[in-house]
């Protein structure tokens, strides 16, 4: 079994599709890995490019924002993504759905040996704003 589907399994990673409601065509997936902490999780998504800037990304994360800190039994405390600033359509969505930028820090580097900086932008569930 695959790292992944042993996250899956045991519900540690929790990753969905992002369709459109009109015709349930698959345009991205958004997701989140939770910590040892069982209150932490950080969060990836993604959109296929012919449809970015059609404001995608941020009705997903909102939804599951919503589904982390209301539906998720037991709720998680903290989401947090890691992102670069030469990012900025992510940093925007991040921004605009509540989450604060706590500065630069050293990341393992995706797919490839070394490290990263990146920006970590997190949201605490008693700290969002609702509606
Ligand atoms: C990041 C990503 C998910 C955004 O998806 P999206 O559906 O295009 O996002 P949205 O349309 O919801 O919002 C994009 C926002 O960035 C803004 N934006 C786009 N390009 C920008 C740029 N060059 N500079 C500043 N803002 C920009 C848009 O105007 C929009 O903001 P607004 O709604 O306030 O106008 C998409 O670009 C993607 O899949 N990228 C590759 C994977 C990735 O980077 N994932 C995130 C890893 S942290």
């Amino acid at each position: 079994m695959t790292q992944v589907a042993q996250g899956r399994a045991i519900g540690s990673l929790q990753d969905f599709a992002i369709t459109r409601l009109d015709n349930e065509q698959l345009i991205g997936g958004i997701g989140f890995a939770i910590g040892d902490s069982g209150v932490d999780a950080s969060l990836g998504y993604w959109i296929a490019r012919p449809l970015w800037g059609l404001g995608y990304a941020r009705e997903a994360l909102r939804r599951v924002v919503a589904y982390a800190f209301d539906e998720l039994a037991p709720p998680l405390d903290r989401l947090e993504a890691h992102v670069h600033r030469e990012n900025p359509s992510s940093l925007r969505v991040l921004d605009a759905c509540g989450f604060t930028d706590c500065g630069c820090e050293k990341i393992p580097a995706c797919g490839l040996d070394g490290i990263t900086v990146a920006h970590r932008y997190e949201l605490h569930r008693g700290a969002r704003k609702v509606g």
